[in-house]
């Protein structure tokens, strides 16, 4: 089983398109797959025209439930399976009393985890979870659950801070718990007329190389009229562009962990409690002062941002308030051909 959770803290940016149409594709191609609605909000459920259903069937809170209540949960009751190969555990509102709830217990964030690790689950070879747009415990369960997270971003609103974000959050898990899923981001609603949108995919990917997948879901009506009528992609224009965006990114999710990366994401960190801005420009990011080379201000006055490097040796300063600092926690600096110091970083 391969557990797969689309997140990201924004809304609108496609998380529930992905985890729908992404299923629906793992589906065609053969696969049995379980969407898991972990949204409140329930779109996915209300996108494969399931809302009605969701009425008679259990639904992902009653995962949580059954572990405050610790009430037996038959899991047979959770699944809507009214598609070849495709099965869905719906949501309802109801699900924003767990996302309350799981505040205070132990090992909260494990509790989606260890139920799909049941042997119930077992039939499924590809389990998809759709997150809510925040950082909560449900997106926590989500994260904590999966093999692989896929980012999608939107690149109209585009937030260099919601990727570093992810890695922190990831980070913050990873310390917590061990676990260590690989991240994978998607750009979606593209518009290929757009020169601000090629101006932000090559920001992109400078700063997230081949985290970045090739493929991008481009922007389509079709995505939104089939939502509208609770059908997937497939079934609704199997013959469309957005039909052909979602076979290819698939395709693409499926191999991006086997690939072996060469490349590392590395943060860039400075305690700079007063400054106004903070960035950091170097060798990888052609020393450009731009939105994507800008750290995000952390709550203890640090300031934060992560960058994928591939293989060699780097020259870095951060840029506080206007002013140049070499890396003060980095020891490792050579002169330059400006009579100045540049920290140094070897990957
Ligand atoms: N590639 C796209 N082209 C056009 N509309 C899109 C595309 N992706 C998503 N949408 C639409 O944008 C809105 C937000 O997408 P959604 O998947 O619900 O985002 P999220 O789950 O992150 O909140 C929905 O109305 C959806 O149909
Ligand atoms: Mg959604």
């Amino acid at each position: 089983m391969r557990i797969i959770s689309v997140a990201n803290q924004k809304g609108g940016c496609g998380k529930t398109t992905l985890a729908v149409n992404v299923a629906a594709a793992l589906a065609r191609l053969g696969s049995e797959t379980l969407l898991v609605d972990l949204d409140p909000q329930a779109h996915a459920t209300f996108a494969l025209g399931c809302t009605e259903k969701s009425s008679e069937t259990k639904t992902s809170y009653d995962i949580f439930r059954a572990h405050f209540d610790t009430v037996e949960l038959n899991f047979e009751d959770l699944i809507i399976n009214d598609r070849k190969s495709l099965s869905l555990v719906p949501a309802n509102m109801m699900l924003s009393a767990a996302e309350i709830n799981l505040g205070g217990i132990n090992g909260a964030a494990t509790i989606l985890y260890r139920t799909l690790m049941k042997p119930f689950f077992n039939k499924y070879e590809y389990v998809i979870i759709d997150s809510p747009p925040s950082f909560g415990f449900l997106t926590l369960n989500s994260m904590y659950a999966a093999d692989t997270i896929i980012v999608p971003m939107d690149l109209s609103y585009f937030s260099f801070n919601g990727i570093d974000s992810v890695y922190r959050v990831a980070g913050l898990l990873n310390a917590e718990t061990g676990r260590k899923p690989s991240i994978f981001f998607v750009i979606n609603i593209y518009d290929q007329r757009s020169n601000f949108a090629k101006e932000l995919d090559k920001d992109a990917k400078s700063k997230i190389g081949p985290y970045l997948l090739p493929t991008k879901i481009r922007s389509s009506v079709r995505l939104r009229e089939a939502a509208k009528l609770g059908k997937t992609i497939f079934e609704y224009d199997s013959k469309s562009s957005s039909a052909l965006d979602f076979y290819n990114l698939t395709s693409e999710i499926l191999t991006a962990d086997n690939k072996s990366m060469n490349a590392i994401i590395k943060e860039f960190l400075i305690h700079a409690p007063n400054a106004g801005s903070v960035y950091v420009l170097g060798d990888f990011n052609g020393w450009q002062k731009s939105d994507a080379n800008r750290l995000a201000k952390l709550e203890n006055g640090e300031w934060s941002a992560h960058f994928t490097l591939d293989k060699g040796k780097y020259r870095y300063k951060f840029l506080v308030d206007d002013e140049w600092k070499t890396d003060p926690k980095n020891p490792k600096n050579e002169a330059n051909i400006y009579g100045t110091i540049d920290s140094i970083v070897e990957v």
